[in-house]
């Protein structure tokens, strides 16, 4: 396919060169996209950003699950899940899903959305947010972030509202519970609009108030993808507090089957369900989630303190009370110091990875109905765009790691700083990895 130069025509992904699709686009969107990511040195990472974490326990369920034939969505390994998710997040009401985005469609598709619905969405978060919005007909509306904070709070939320908005959609983003979530669902409750809580980078995570996030909204979806803090290497779930919802999420993660008759359908809808492999993979990982976040609440700690000396130059992402982020940002003063640090950070074999570029700014964006969501400005999150990045951070980390990692950042700020020989080897992980899964 060539070029295209009428934008009314513009769906980037189908022009084969990398220069087309760029070409064509708004200069906002051209002077703020983000740079080509770094590449490690000679020997490749050390550190990736993130790395799936899992024991001998799921390895044996999913033989166990082999031999016994026990692999669709419909077999005892899917029902064991519900039962882990149920009791977890004391709901009565989960179904495991083929995806965190496929969870969130049918999330969505239960609320009823119509083409004249507006959904509050905030504006950095991962792009199947703004995409499943659309997929069930309805608009999003984006929401910058609070001064201070990753999330959207209740102001930012209320200054988007019209009589249009039917749902709002919190995503509790890296893992930073929202920190208004309390006084949002009491919002949602007065004007009768949907809460559904996208809780895909905070599994586990728990709000100021001590409750899981996922507990407060009538559905919560989430992402069981290999960098999630437990997995199944894809995969998901929803869940509802009303038991009300059941039948209803059944018939839609399931192509719309009816439990009455076979064969007759009376809407249309997605297969979104997960395999019974998948389910055997996860469903032991389920009940150590506590662990595995107050791990990450051990791992945010150390950032925390070797961080602390060179602040006013980096600053580390939002705290709340119960501080266990799925990853650890930092933040630049500016967007060159930025990919700097992170060149830096690569040629030590240090991977990162560059805040959302925001949604309302998605070349996406750039045809149908959407022309034109590129003009509006939301400064917190064009800003967090910028000059935001995370760190590695998962369960393999130990102090000395993120010591490693720390001293490479400080000798980007302060040449006097000598780095030390790394704690680790190449494929270190994989070694670990192993050890765990030998047992
Ligand atoms: C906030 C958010 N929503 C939805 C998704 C989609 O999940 P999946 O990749 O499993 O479809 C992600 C993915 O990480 C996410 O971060």
């Amino acid at each position: 396919m060539g070029k295209i130069w009428n934008p009314s025509l513009y769906i980037g992904s189908i022009l084969e060169s990398h220069e087309h699709r760029v070409a064509i686009l708004p200069k906002r969107i051209k002077d703020s996209m983000p740079s080509p990511e770094p590449k490690p040195g000679d020997k490749g990472w050390l550190y990736r950003v993130l790395e799936p974490y899992y024991s001998r326990e799921c390895v044996e369920n999913v033989m166990q699950a082999m031999l016994e034939g026990q692999i669709s969505s419909g077999a005892a390994w899917p029902r064991k899940m519900v039962q882990e998710i149920c009791n977890l997040y004391k709901v009565p009401v989960a179904l495991p899903t083929s995806s965190g985005a496929s969870a969130l469609h049918v999330a969505l598709l239960a609320c009823n959305l119509g083409p004249q619905d507006m959904v509050l969405v905030p504006a950095l978060t991962m792009v199947a947010v703004a995409n499943m919005v659309k997929m069930v007909g309805a608009k999003p509306i984006y929401c910058d972030c609070a001064p201070g904070s990753v999330n959207p709070s209740l102001a930012e939320l209320r200054e988007k509202a019209t009589p249009r908005t039917k749902a709002v959609i919190v995503c509790h983003t890296y893992g930073v519970a929202c920190r208004d979530i309390v006084a949002i669902r009491d919002l949602c409750k007065e004007k009768g609009w949907w809460l559904v809580e996208d809780i895909c980078e905070a599994m586990g995570t728990r709000a100021d108030n001590g409750e899981l996030v996922g507990t407060f909204g009538d559905f919560a979806v989430t992402s069981l993808y290999a960098n999630k803090p437990i997995t199944a290497g894809d995969g998901g779930w929803v869940h509802a507090r009303d038991q009300k919802h059941h039948d209803r999420l059944k018939s839609l993660v399931n192509h719309g089957f009816d439990p009455a008759y076979h064969f007759l359908h009376f809407e249309v809808a997605p297969n979104a369900k997960m395999n019974g492999l998948g389910a055997a993979f996860v469903c032991s990982q389920v009940k150590t989630l506590p662990e595995v976040m107050e791990y990450r609440g051990q791992v945010a700690s150390w950032y925390r303190q070797e961080l602390a000396g060179i602040s006013g130059t980096l600053r580390c992402i939002e705290q709340r009370q119960i501080d266990a982020p799925w990853v650890f940002g930092v933040e630049t003063n500016d967007r060159r110091s930025r990919d700097e640090l992170r060149d830096h950070l690569a040629v030590h074999g240090v991977e990162t990875r560059n805040y959302f570029y925001p949604l309302h700014l998605e070349p996406a964006n750039f045809y149908g109905d959407e022309v034109g969501v590129y003009d509006i400005v939301l400064p917190n999150a064009e800003r967090l765009a910028q000059t935001g990045f995370y760190l590695p951070t998962h369960s393999f980390l130990q102090p000395d790691d993120v010591l490693y990692i720390c001293t490479v950042i400080r000798a980007f700020y302060k040449s006097d700083v000598t780095i030390m020989a790394p704690p680790r080897v190449h494929h270190w992980v994989d070694v670990e990895r192993s050890k765990l899964l030998k047992g």
